[in-house]
């Protein structure tokens, strides 16, 4: 079985790590020389959209997969009738666009914060006095760590957000004053079955996942939230893993956006979970049964960001990721996970990772 990954970033580098407990060879597409991915199979070093490239890939692949969102639908559309596409390019579709994922997620009853569509200048007023301030502005593509969007607090900063963004399609969403973030993150199989794992609780900084824990002991939100997220799976038709990202407010929940893909926020599942979400992605869309999504203890993760410290290396207390990339600012270079028999220790282990890594990584929160 040979899966094609779209993609050879670090998650199509932990995709691949899976892989090869699985007895599945991975290649790879992906424009970037000597991505992350390339330690664990053949990258083709061409754009996602390019034609021949793909052609070959559906030659060559059982079955092909992306590890982010903004694959174009329409190059991954010309070899749908050729190799399986999985998660389907319906997915993708919504995923792309932040307004049609917003239109999905009403039309499948989960709720969202109050939104509108921006063409113009006069559709950002309009949005500011029918929604309120602080009011956040998003690109409806491309975005993604918290690029591509400006918030407004006062009405002193419309005339800003309205030059940073317009050249793109925007939309307006209220500011939401969560008490939390999490993310609902399951996997359905070709044969239909969906497990989904342990609610898992994110804190971002300036846009960017900087730490999540698993889980969240919280049974009433964890029931909504897989409920949603079953929804979205079978709308769907959905075959691979999905993550849904959503802000808990007053014990309600408000569905943020979506990704057709392995996430950030499920890291900590290599470690902490009977089956890792990359192992079950892998088995979803190579046509195998999903694993076991069970925690296997408390489990806990922070992103190490813009530079990883030798202190960083050296700590005692997790297992360390180190996707191989380069240092930049922002730039998201690998994690740490821990997983304990109580949340109290986790907390308590993580409360020293987190440390360290904040002090040793001074590019961390300075994104831009
Ligand atoms: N409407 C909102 N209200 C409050 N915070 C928000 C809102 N939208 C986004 N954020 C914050 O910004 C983060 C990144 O935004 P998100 O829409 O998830 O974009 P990205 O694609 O960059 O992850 C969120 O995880 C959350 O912390
Ligand atoms: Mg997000």
């Amino acid at each position: 079985m040979r899966v094609g990954i779209i993609g050879a970033g670090q998650l199509g580098q932990m995709l691949g790590i899976a892989a090869g407990k699985l007895d599945i060879e991975c290649a790879f597409l992906d424009p970037s020389p000597a991505p992350p991915a390339a330690v664990c199979g053949p990258v083709v070093q061409r754009p996602f959209d390019d034609s021949a490239a793909l052609a070959d890939m559906a030659a060559r692949c059982d079955v092909i997969t992306y590890e982010f969102e903004n694959v174009p639908v329409a190059a991954l559309s010309e070899i749908e009738d050729r190799v399986p596409v999985r998660p389907s390019t319906a997915a993708l579709h919504h995923a792309q666009d932040r307004l049609r994922e917003k239109q999905l997620f009403t039309e499948l009853g989960i709720p969202v914060p109050a939104y509108r569509q921006i063409d113009t200048r006069e559709d950002l007023d309009t949005a500011v006095a029918e929604l309120g301030l602080p009011l956040i502005v998003k690109t409806r593509r491309l975005g993604y760590d918290g690029k591509g969007q400006f918030v407004i607090q006062t009405n002193g900063d419309i005339d800003r957000a309205w030059h940073a963004l317009r050249e793109q399609a925007l939309i307006a969403e209220q500011w939401v004053p969560f008490d939390f973030e999490v993310s609902a993150i399951g996997v359905r199989d070709t044969s239909g079955e969906i497990r989904i794992y342990p609610l898992t609780r994110n804190v971002h900084k300036s846009g960017i996942l900087h730490t999540s824990v698993a889980p969240v002991i919280a049974p009433e939100l964890a029931d909504i939230a897989a409920g949603y997220l079953r929804k979205l799976l079978e709308h769907l038709d959905y075959i691979g893993v999905l993550a849904l990202e959503l802000f808990v407010l007053e014990s309600r929940l408000l569905a943020n956006e979506f990704a057709p893909r392995v996430h950030n926020s499920g890291h900590w599942t290599i470690e902490g979970a009977v089956t890792s979400q990359f192992e079950n992605h892998l088995r979803a869309v190579a046509g195998l049964s999903a694993g076991s999504t069970d925690a296997r203890g408390h489990a806990g993760m922070v992103n190490l960001i813009g530079a990883i410290n030798p202190a960083v290396s050296a700590l005692k207390q997790g297992t360390l990721h180190d996707y191989g990339k380069a240092p930049r600012p922002g730039r998201k270079l690998g994690h740490i996970t821990v997983v304990s028999q109580s949340a109290e220790e986790r907390d308590r282990l993580l409360n020293i990772i987190e440390k360290t890594v904040t002090q040793s990584t001074p590019a961390n929160g300075s994104n831009p």
